[in-house]
């Protein structure tokens, strides 16, 4: 049998190949558009939409590390009424997936622009963002298990659309939310956000970042801690996992794969090199048409690690 490159996130949501662009570094998908950089890509999944436009945080809002990068940009988008009008339409012409990203401040808000999106034809899926640090009630959900699942089971019950969660790393134990969100009716998960951070001017005495403060730390910086994140997610979950963390080449989207990862996001790497992703999918593809593999499910660990042995 020959290999199918195709990844199946639950719901009907199949992508034509794991590789797509994180949330927040590819906008709507329309500047890849233009540029022909949407041809051979597996996903977009499109900046954090909310109920009502966003101007987003003052700036400066994004700031480089000695290996990764801040970003403190907080939501700036046009509102879903935009999205589910304009924009979706657009992409209803695309090959590639569509999952739209949905922030909201309380329950009330997620549930509105999820079913606001449920009736735009051209959206694949959707992206619960409960893990933006950028936000004051940004990580109120993905910090607690009895709120992320209430909030999963309240959008479920208004949409049949895929629905994925987005999860933050900062939490004590992420699986406990996984599961929460898991049972709750998600379809996916998507790990993981960034990592809370902070970059100091001496000379002004506070944080360069403006906004909250704290920023969002991605990069190269985060992903030996995203790898063993998805690898303790995938020990723990039934479900479809999308992993993102400092993935910048094929090398490192297919070392995700075999920690449990059943789809890649590319993100921070698209700001230094936009088409990126489509180069990380076609060496992928042909990675596994070297090795022989049947499907990507080959590239798994083959031991489980036992997380019980210190
Ligand atoms: C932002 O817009 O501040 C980033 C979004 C996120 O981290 O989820």
């Amino acid at each position: 049998m020959g290999f199918d490159p195709r990844v199946d996130l639950g719901r009907g949501l199949v992508l034509p190949n794991p590789i797509g662009t994180a949330s927040g570094t590819f906008g709507y998908g329309f500047e890849a558009e233009e540029m022909g950089s949407l041809i051979g890509l597996g996903a977009v999944y499109t900046k954090g939409t909310t109920l009502h436009p966003r101007q987003g945080n003052s700036p400066p809002r994004i700031s480089e590390t000695r290996a990764g990068m801040l970003n403190s940009i907080g939501l700036q988008n046009p509102g879903v009424d935009v999205v589910a009008t304009a924009y979706a339409r657009r992409w209803l012409d695309w090959r590639v997936p569509v999952v739209v990203n949905v922030a909201g401040a309380d329950q009330d808000e997620y549930v509105r622009v999820c079913e606001r999106l449920s009736g735009a034809a051209g959206v694949a899926g959707l992206e619960l963002n409960i893990s933006c640090p950028n936000i004051s009630h940004g990580l109120d959900f993905g910090t607690d298990p009895g709120r992320a699942a209430q909030l999963v089971a309240a959008v479920r019950r208004v949409t049949e659309l895929p629905l994925l969660v987005k999860l933050t790393p900062n939490v004590t134990d992420i699986t406990e939310v996984g599961r929460a969100v898991q049972d709750a009716g998600a379809d996916a998960v998507s790990a993981v956000n960034t990592y809370v951070g902070m970059k100091i001017s001496l000379p002004e005495r506070r944080p360069v970042l403006r906004g909250l403060g704290l920023a969002g730390l991605s990069g190269p910086a985060i992903k030996p801690l995203a790898l063993a994140t998805v690898g303790r997610l995938r020990r723990s979950l039934l479900i479809p996992i999308v992993g993102i963390g400092g993935i910048a080449s094929s090398r490192d989207a297919l070392e995700f794969m075999v920690a449990g990862a059943d789809a890649i996001q590319i993100g921070t790497a698209n700001f230094y090199r936009p088409g990126i992703a489509v180069e990380v999918a076609r060496e992928c593809l042909e990675f596994a048409a070297g090795e022989g593999l049947a499907g990507w499910g080959d590239l798994r660990q083959l031991e489980p690690v036992d997380s019980s042995r210190s």
